[in-house]
């Protein structure tokens, strides 16, 4: 079985879907890796790492020949017009959003594969790439609303006087919520964070954050590891909630997802207003509509005051680590549904079940069938 590896296409994306050292696993189990010249570059992997790997370096024509192509973002439809007929190719897709590549997947009866439909058990947690990059933008989203911040996070005393630590809130206790409270508590500030699954108040305080709770009415039941959505009376009490600590806080960083929904809107421009000059809110859920009423995707805006980041592709910030834990994930998921000799597919297991998208000419995924109304 030949694996392809191509240059990411889409704009300011650094990452690649294959690392030098995964290549070496993949050909140590006897796959073929093509990779398109200078597909790391962006990453900092040289082609020469990837033929020292044990890869071949082509050119793009080349690589899309193969039998399976893997990428970080979804085929473009000039891909998949060079790819093989009943090939098969795996990356993010979000298929919903984009009915024309699907359609273009099943008439060459392209099989694919979709990351982001990864089922969040265990079993699954080597292949989990939403989980292993929000984790890496939970960390960047600090950095950068730490950077466009006018005061440090510690608590410093010094000669010339005392700075009090900076004070960080967060919505959404989730990965990207959890790693962004230990960063900005390494860094040492002050770190309060909410969420509308009651069992994440244990694990915001182990990392030493304070919980702020929503009283009175019940939170969230969770299924397949996401939360759903919460009544009209929650959200209000939690608006409430939120009106008075919004005032107080430096930074701000949402990361609140319902699956498959809009963002919940926390932030409200009245909010904003009533922020102190020079504060930050990072609005990390930027690209599914936004946690945040005013912020704007890719693009970093002030508004009353306030400094709106809407960065929609933070793992791509840290290429290096970003590719390497996705090239972790995607491989595992590779030698999950693949050898040597090509797939055999268990249509009948929870992981096959959940990331084939399209097979043999058509779209056998639930959920994408049911949003793209095939
Ligand atoms: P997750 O599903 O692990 O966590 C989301 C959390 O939000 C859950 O704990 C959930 O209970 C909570 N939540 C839902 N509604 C809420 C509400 N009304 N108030 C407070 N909390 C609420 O998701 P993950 O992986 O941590 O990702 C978080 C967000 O960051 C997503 O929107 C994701 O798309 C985005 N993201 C953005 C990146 C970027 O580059 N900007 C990169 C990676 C993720």
């Amino acid at each position: 079985m030949v694996i392809g590896v191509v240059k990411e296409s889409k704009e300011f994306e650094s990452r690649v879907a294959l690392s030098p050292e995964v290549v070496k696993l993949l050909v140590k189990k006897e796959f073929n890796v093509v990779i398109e010249s200078g597909a790391g570059e962006s990453s900092f992997f040289s082609n020469q790492e990837y033929l020292d790997a044990g890869a071949k370096i082509h050119t793009r024509e080349e690589a899309l020949a193969a039998d399976l192509i893997l990428k970080v973002n979804l085929v473009t439809l000039e891909e998949v017009a060079h790819m093989k007929e009943k090939s098969a190719c795996m990356s993010f897709m979000y298929a919903y959003q984009h009915p024309e590549v699907v359609q273009a997947l099943n008439k060459k009866s392209i099989t694919s594969f979709s990351m982001d439909a990864v089922p969040r058990i265990s079993r699954a947690q080597k292949m989990d790439a939403l989980s292993s990059q929000a984790n890496l933008a939970g960390y960047k989203a600090v950095l950068l609303g730490a950077n466009r911040l006018g005061k440090i996070f510690p608590l410093m005393m010094t000669a010339s006087g005392t700075i009090t630590p900076a004070r960080v809130l967060i919505f959404g206790a989730g990965v990207a919520g959890l790693q962004a409270i230990a960063t900005a508590k390494r860094l040492g500030a002050v770190v309060e964070c909410t969420d509308v699954r009651p069992e994440t108040k244990e694990q915001v305080e182990s990392l030493g954050g304070r919980f702020l709770s929503v009283e009175g009415v019940e939170g969230v039941q969770t299924e397949g590891g996401y939360a759903k959505e919460v009544s009209a009376e929650y959200l209000e009490k939690q608006q409430a909630l939120i009106r008075e600590k919004i005032k107080e806080a430096d930074l701000v960083i949402t990361t609140a997802l319902v699956m498959g929904k809009k963002s919940p809107i926390l932030v409200t421009e009245d909010m904003v207003k009533s922020m102190k000059t020079g504060s930050v809110i990072v609005d990390m859920a930027v690209a599914s509509g936004g946690n945040c009423a005013i912020s704007e995707a890719n693009a970093t805006v002030v508004k009353y005051g306030v400094t709106l980041i809407g960065e929609s592709n933070l793992p791509s910030l840290l290429p290096v680590n970003a590719s390497q834990l996705y090239a972790t994930n995607i491989s595992t998921l590779v030698l999950h549904l693949a050898s040597k000799d090509g797939f055999s597919l268990d249509l009948e297991d929870e992981i096959t079940k959940g990331v084939l998208i399209t097979h043999q000419g058509e779209v056998v995924h639930e959920f994408t069938k049911k949003l793209l109304n095939t």
